[in-house]
């Protein structure tokens, strides 16, 4: 292959240097700069591939799929899951995995109701609009959470049908948790039995379980499915999450295909075959002890971020077991420098692995500024 030309190796090293001075002012999205993935770096030579069901083994040589497998079989203990009655995979991102829980709850009940916060990521309602299923969108406490009179209105109203929860296991914009216990309530008061609890733990579900209390979210909670992102707590430089089902309910959609010598289960046919490689390397060298710490700093962060905006009068709150702080939308010129999210009026931002009290400092002092 021929080297690049002039201009184009001064776009390229352009690229790179703005990437690189870009980290310091990332708080505002749920990107982790933690890791350090250069022990993998001669992975980046082969074409890896994870095509076809995780779970069965691969005639293709360019795969990662007994890491994929330890992967699952990692989130399925942090989860609570049934050991025999449990399926999953790595897949692009939390979104995938949503559309994937979205989907079983689909071939299940296809005649279903899904009913979902207003607090829920924009991809959802494009999943279930993708997937053709009727939906209703229920209304949020000022915390982010779902209100739960309203979602046992709405289900009242419409309890000939079966149900689909789809819970936000830590919203985008307050990382707020629903409540499966108060969930499964209402759903046993209204006499439903078919339903189906998918949990979008894209933001908060890879480190709820470290929480104190640990939010009600879970398989023994009550869960059918949980979707994660990899790329945010866990930290990857590729997009990426996993998603963890009950394993009769993937058994419904399962078809074989010959061409590839394995099922037909995932929603892509080819499937990103580093992103499982990143994942298994932070589970072995952090383990449940570093994850738990992490979560524990990230926390202690959010906390101390918290402590300084107030000190300066603004009127920043957070959930208690979030590592998001939500404020006012600040002047534009912070939120550009700063790449905070906006909705409503508010700004958040998320104290993610990698993330400094240097940055919290400088932060606050660039609003204060601003302010005065
Ligand atoms: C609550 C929630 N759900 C889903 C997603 C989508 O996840 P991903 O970007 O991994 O596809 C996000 C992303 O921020 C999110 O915050």
């Amino acid at each position: 292959m021929k080297k690049l030309s002039d201009t184009d190796q001064r776009v390229l090293n352009e690229f790179i240097g703005s990437i690189t001075g870009n980290t310091q002012a990332c708080i505002g999205y749920p990107a982790n700069t933690d890791f350090d993935f250069s022990e993998l770096e001669a992975l980046m030579k082969y074409p890896l591939n994870n095509v076809g069901d995780p779970m069965i083994k691969s005639a293709y040589v360019f795969s990662s799929l007994p890491m994929e497998r330890e992967v699952v079989a990692f989130f399925a203990g942090l989860f609570r899951a049934e050991t025999e009655n449990t399926w999953g995979y790595v897949t692009n991102g939390g979104s995938e995995g949503n559309l994937y829980g979205l989907y079983l709850a689909r071939e299940l009940y296809p005649k279903a109701m899904v009913y979902y916060s207003d607090a829920t990521h924009y991809s959802v309602h494009k999943n279930i609009h993708l997937l053709g299923m009727p939906s209703i969108a229920v209304r949020t406490q000022p915390s982010g959470e779902i209100d739960y009179d309203d979602l046992n209105h709405t289900i009242r109203m419409n309890r000939h049908l079966p149900v689909v929860i789809l819970a936000n296991i830590g919203t985008t914009m307050t990382e707020a948790v629903d409540d499966l216990d108060k969930i499964n309530h209402i759903l046993k008061d209204n006499a439903i039995t078919r339903k189906y609890i998918h949990c979008d733990g894209a933001l908060a579900g890879s480190f709820a379980p470290f929480m104190s209390p640990k939010p009600s979210f879970d398989f023994m909670d009550g869960a059918d499915s949980i979707a994660v992102s990899g790329h945010k707590f866990f930290g990857s430089p590729i997009p990426c999450g996993v998603v963890l089902v009950r394993k009769s309910n993937r058994d419904r959609i399962a078809r074989g295909v010959s061409y590839i010598d394995s099922i037909d289960t995932t929603i892509t046919g080819s499937r990103n075959g580093h992103s499982p490689v990143f994942l298994w390397y932070t589970i072995k060298r952090l383990g449940i002890g570093g994850l738990q710490e992490r979560y524990q700093q990230c926390l202690a962060l959010a906390n101390y971020a918290l402590e300084k905006l107030t000190a300066i009068g603004i009127p920043a709150w957070k959930n208690s077991r979030a590592i998001t702080v939500v404020l006012p939308e600040p002047a534009t010129a912070i939120k550009l420098k700063w790449q905070l999210a906006t909705e409503n009026g508010f700004s958040h931002i998320i104290c993610m692995p990698g993330i400094t009290k240097d940055q919290i400092d400088a932060f606050t002092d660039d609003l204060k500024a601003s302010r005065s």
